[in-house]
């Protein structure tokens, strides 16, 4: 068959800094992309571990000051990321450092943004929206989590709105991800259950994504493996240092691997109930995954059986549906394992709030990105099914 014009680009930070006593190379790093005074970014809980104030020390050995804010609110919003920039501008900041999850990294995109261009984040919601790059920015990662750190898009919630504003764009790919494991021992069971099924969406949702491709695959089913061996361990030790370094791999893999071939549907549905009803992320994506999945199968099979394959199911003798179908019930006795809630509801969503969420999913980024053509009533029924 003839290949159409396609170009796919690969995009991840210039510098990647993983393993234990990573987070060590913090001032030096900062010092060496020009750093003075850096405005940390982080939230609430983090902050109140006194784990910024360890990391402000840091990059002060180095010569680097350091002011903190805590504002980063899960599921952070516009609101944040005025605040964020509002401290950055008045203390004369020229470097940013988020420090936690997805919302920490995402407000601090923001942030950068605003920093550097004329206008309210609002004005940037929607793919390269802005002219000037962002100030020299490095992610420490402690969540594993939502690949934030590796990519290239911000998730913002819109608080007039109630919906997540996604800003697209090479510029916002932080300069340097620090992916260091003992950064996330701290990380509670049901917190890495959660994270975790996310990194799982974010791969499997990338391997059969319509921008996927020969690199995006192989991080894809590589991330996959690992998630499945690693996550149930990292969930029943915290401390087992292992199984933690192993799921910050598998979380940057699954990251670099949506980051440049997209998510989907469970995705495009996920970021409802964490905008409107401010539900965790990580959650939604696992108890929506398997309904994700069941949809796609029609659309590529054999890309489902692979998944499978990845999973640890032994698909001798079966047909490619069938061994898509495998996989799909191993996903569903993973987030079991793990202790993800059997359903939306168990989370708080009600059958009245149906009607809004599928009419926000449909207009999400990331239903462009999916492998099988998605209507309004395809989400709605989606959505009662998991709830
Ligand atoms: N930009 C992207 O590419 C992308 C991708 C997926 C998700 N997201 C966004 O990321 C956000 C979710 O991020 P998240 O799931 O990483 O959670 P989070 O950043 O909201 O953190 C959740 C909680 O975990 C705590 N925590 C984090 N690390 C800890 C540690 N090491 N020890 C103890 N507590 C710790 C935090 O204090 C917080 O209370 C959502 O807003 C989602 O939309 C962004
Ligand atoms: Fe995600």
């Amino acid at each position: 068959m003839a290949l159409a014009d396609q170009v796919f680009n690969f995009l991840i930070p210039s510098v990647s800094k993983m393993g234990v006593g990573a987070v060590k190379q913090l001032g030096a790093t900062a010092k060496f992309l020009g750093g003075k005074k850096a405005l940390i970014v982080t939230d609430k809980g983090l902050f109140d571990l006194g784990i910024a104030d360890k990391i402000a020390e840091l990059l002060k050995a180095d010569g680097v000051e350091a002011v903190i804010f805590s504002g980063a609110e899960p599921n952070p919003t516009d609101l944040n990321v005025r605040q964020g920039v509002k401290i950055y501008k008045e203390s004369g900041c020229n470097i940013l450092v988020s420090l936690g999850g997805g919302s920490s990294h995402d407000c601090t995109k923001g942030i950068g943004v605003m920093a550097n261009n004329d206008g309210d984040i609002r004005d940037f919601a929607g793919i390269d929206t802005f002219a000037n790059p962002l100030p020299p920015f490095i992610a420490i990662n402690t969540t594993a989590g939502t690949g934030s750190e590796v990519t290239s898009f911000a998730v913002i919630t819109n608080t007039d709105i109630h919906v997540k504003m996604i800003v697209a764009s090479a510029r916002i790919t932080p300069t340097v991800a620090i992916n260091d494991p003992t950064m996330m021992v701290g990380l509670p069971a049901a917190l890495t259950a959660a994270t975790g099924m996310d990194a799982l969406t974010h791969a499997i949702e990338a391997y059969v994504a319509n921008l996927a491709n020969p690199v995006t695959d192989s991080l894809a089913l590589g991330a996959i493996k690992l998630i499945v061996e690693w996550l149930p361990q990292a969930v029943a030790n915290g401390e087992n240092l292992v199984a933690r370094d192993k799921m910050a791999y598998a979380e940057y893999m699954a990251g670099a691997a949506f980051n440049n071939a997209g998510v989907g549907i469970v995705h495009a549905m996920a970021h409802q109930p964490g905008a409107l009803l401010n539900k965790p992320h990580g959650v939604c994506n696992a108890i929506l995954l398997p309904h994700g999945c069941a949809f796609n199968l029609i659309a590529c099979p054999q890309k489902f059986a692979d998944v499978a394959v990845a999973m640890g199911v032994n698909t001798d003798g079966l047909s490619t549906m069938e061994a898509g179908e495998k996989g799909i019930e191993a996903i569903r006795k993973l987030s079991k394992d793990v202790g993800i809630p059997a359903g939306l509801g168990e989370i708080g969503v009600q059958e009245s709030d149906i009607e809004r969420l599928a009419d926000n999913a449909i207009k999400d980024l990331c239903c462009f990105f999916n492998p099988r053509k998605i209507k309004l009533e395809d989400l709605k029924r989606i959505f009662k099914e998991a709830l």
